[in-house]
């Protein structure tokens, strides 16, 4: 039988070692191919040059749908199966918009309007989450690819012109490990999104 995340949550105490053997840090995300992956890694150089801090690596760059946090390892079933479960159509993201958040020190870069589709898919993924039992965040959901952390000032440019059509046609289930070396993400699930037309 599924078990509910919270419930399954209180088994593990934060610094017991064996938490990193029976949970993982997960979260459901969008991954740029590797061509928009390198833009985005270029523009976050630029950026950095203003607001300065840290560029996230082309291999790290990405958009996070849903944060689950620490999920134990038996409940990927679980996700999987809310994976296999959804049907949103493909979607075009046209990243246009720059900024910075100064609490958590991240410049990021976001999509100008939120299509009706990422909304979707999103809603879609909090809905089949909770009714699996999956403890969800009811946070508004703001989309964005954090292109640097650490920033230490503002920008001033607050649009960009990429060039670039996203189109979204897939979304991952990503483990993520921290190292000494930064974040590792290993993509766990990809599935596909609905063809349109
Ligand atoms: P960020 O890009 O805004 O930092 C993997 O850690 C991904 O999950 C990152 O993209 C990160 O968003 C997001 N993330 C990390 N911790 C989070 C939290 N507590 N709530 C929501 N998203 C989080």
């Amino acid at each position: 039988m599924r078990q509910r995340r919270s419930r399954c949550s209180r088994h593990f105490e934060a610094g017991d070692p064996q938490v990193s053997q029976a949970a993982q840090r997960l979260f459901f995300a969008l991954w740029p191919d590797s061509s928009l992956c390198k833009a985005l890694h270029d523009l976050g150089q630029r950026m950095r040059e203003e607001a300065g801090g840290r560029v996230v690596a082309a291999n790290r760059i990405h958009l996070t749908l849903v944060f689950l946090g620490d999920v134990p390892v038996t409940s990927t079933d679980g996700l999987y199966a809310v994976g296999d479960a959804l049907q949103t159509p493909q979607f075009e993201l046209e990243l246009t918009r720059t900024g910075v958040w100064k609490r958590s020190a991240v410049g990021w870069i976001a999509p100008g309007t939120l299509p009706d589709a990422l909304e979707q898919l999103v809603g879609s993924l909090r809905r089949h989450l909770v009714d699996a039992g999956f403890a969800v965040e009811q946070r508004p959901f703001k989309p964005h690819v954090t292109l640097l952390r650490k920033v230490r000032r503002e920008l001033k440019a607050e649009q960009v012109d990429l060039s670039y059509r996203w189109i979204v046609d897939s979304f991952s289930l990503v483990r993520s490990q921290t190292f000494q070396t930064g974040p590792a993400y290993t993509s766990l699930r990809t599935w596909r999104l609905n063809q349109t037309g």
